[in-house]
């Protein structure tokens, strides 16, 4: 059987899942254009990723795959937290406003307890895919059981070899690259590969499939990892333009108006490239501290967002993109799609 054939898709490029730019509209725009679409719900609460999947079933019949974290789940003592609260207090007080006194876990991990799991389990989507880990054993043999594919991103060759040993049955190639955060395991340690040096490392020494995903933006990119030897790709910053997402105006505004990223694990606690802003340019400053740890920081930063946008300045936003957001293209999901395929058909 194909790649394409075991996920049920036309082409082989994969709609990246964006946990607060996917949507169910948007999923399912990519899965009936003939690619592969996806729901990033690491973000979510059981009840709300519920909704999103059963709405994409209303309106696709083709595949799709929903995502979630898979992060160790760290306790964060009280005085890592104070340290960093103490860093960003000052920002705090010149909104007026005090900085928060302790900081909460706002996403749980997959592997915190099986509710994720009974979700995919109970709505059957094609797929599933995970960030920044590898489910626990018992949860990716029921998936295997219920026939549900497994992918995982890999960020170099050891992550890949033991998404490969454990069961895994798709490598998600995630190249420095890539927007969005970074799908290492640990999160204080980044090879830093290019998708191309990845995929081609990877496709050597594993058998698995490996898909692409990192600074794709147009078909010749896209063939150009077919030829390197991936099955398929995944994009992300390309849709985050589209009008199905859910990417707000100041977001779209501030991916056309400054497309430089920079990884930066100020704003959640994990490394993440993003649009440069406030977060690189006035907290990623060398005497900076050690930050909370993922994704206590990531409650920081979205009250310090919040009350920086009451008075105005919107320069606290994650606006996360890859770094090859420049050549990002204003078309529907659809057009994208198309104008993909036509690009790699021209070669
Ligand atoms: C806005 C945004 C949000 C993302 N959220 C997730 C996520 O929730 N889960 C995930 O596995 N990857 C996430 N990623 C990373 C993508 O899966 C993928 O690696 C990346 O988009 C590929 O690089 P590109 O953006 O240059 O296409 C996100 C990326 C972006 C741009």
């Amino acid at each position: 059987m194909s790649f394409a054939q075991q996920l049920g898709i036309k082409h082989p490029i994969l709609l990246a899942p964006m946990a607060g730019v996917s949507t169910p509209d948007l999923a399912a725009e990519v899965s009936n254009q003939g690619g592969l679409g996806s729901l990033g719900l690491g973000a979510n609460s059981v009840e709300s990723a519920r909704k999103q999947i059963l709405d994409t079933q209303v309106l696709t019949d083709h595949p799709f795959q929903v995502n979630f974290f898979c992060h160790k789940s760290v306790e964060s003592s009280a005085e890592s937290q104070q340290l960093w609260i103490d860093y960003i207090r000052p920002v705090f007080e010149k909104y007026n406003s005090p900085a928060p006194t302790e900081l909460k876990c706002i996403y749980p991990s997959f592997k915190d307890n099986d509710d994720f799991l009974n979700l995919v389990l109970e709505t059957k989507p094609k797929a599933v895919s995970f960030h920044f880990g590898i489910p626990h054993p018992h949860q990716i043999t029921k998936l295997k059981e219920a026939g549900i594919l497994t992918l995982v991103s890999a960020t170099n060759l050891a992550e890949a070899r033991a998404i490969e040993k454990a069961g895994i049955d798709i490598i998600i190639a995630q190249g420095i690259e890539a927007g969005g955060h970074r799908g290492i395991f640990n999160p204080t340690f980044d090879a830093a590969i290019t998708t191309a040096d990845l995929v081609r490392l990877i496709t050597q020494n594993c058998t698995l499939p490996v898909v692409a995903a990192g600074g794709i933006m147009n078909g010749q990119q896209i063939k150009y990892m077919l030829n390197l030897g991936a099955s398929a790709v995944q994009l992300g910053t390309a849709f985050v333009q589209c009008k199905t997402s859910s990417a707000n105006s100041t977001y779209r505004q501030a991916l056309l108006n400054q497309p430089i990223t920079q990884v930066t694990a100020s704003i959640s606690g994990r490394p993440a490239r993003g649009i440069i802003n406030h977060w690189q340019m006035e907290i990623d400053l060398p005497e900076r501290p050690k930050t909370a740890p993922y994704p206590y920081a990531y409650d920081l930063a979205k009250q310090l967002n919040a009350l920086a946008i009451k008075n105005g300045d919107v320069g606290y936003g994650a606006f996360w993109a890859g770094s090859n957001v420049a050549q990002i293209r204003e078309l529907e999901a659809r057009d994208l799609i198309n104008q993909l395929i036509l690009e790699m058909n021209q070669i």
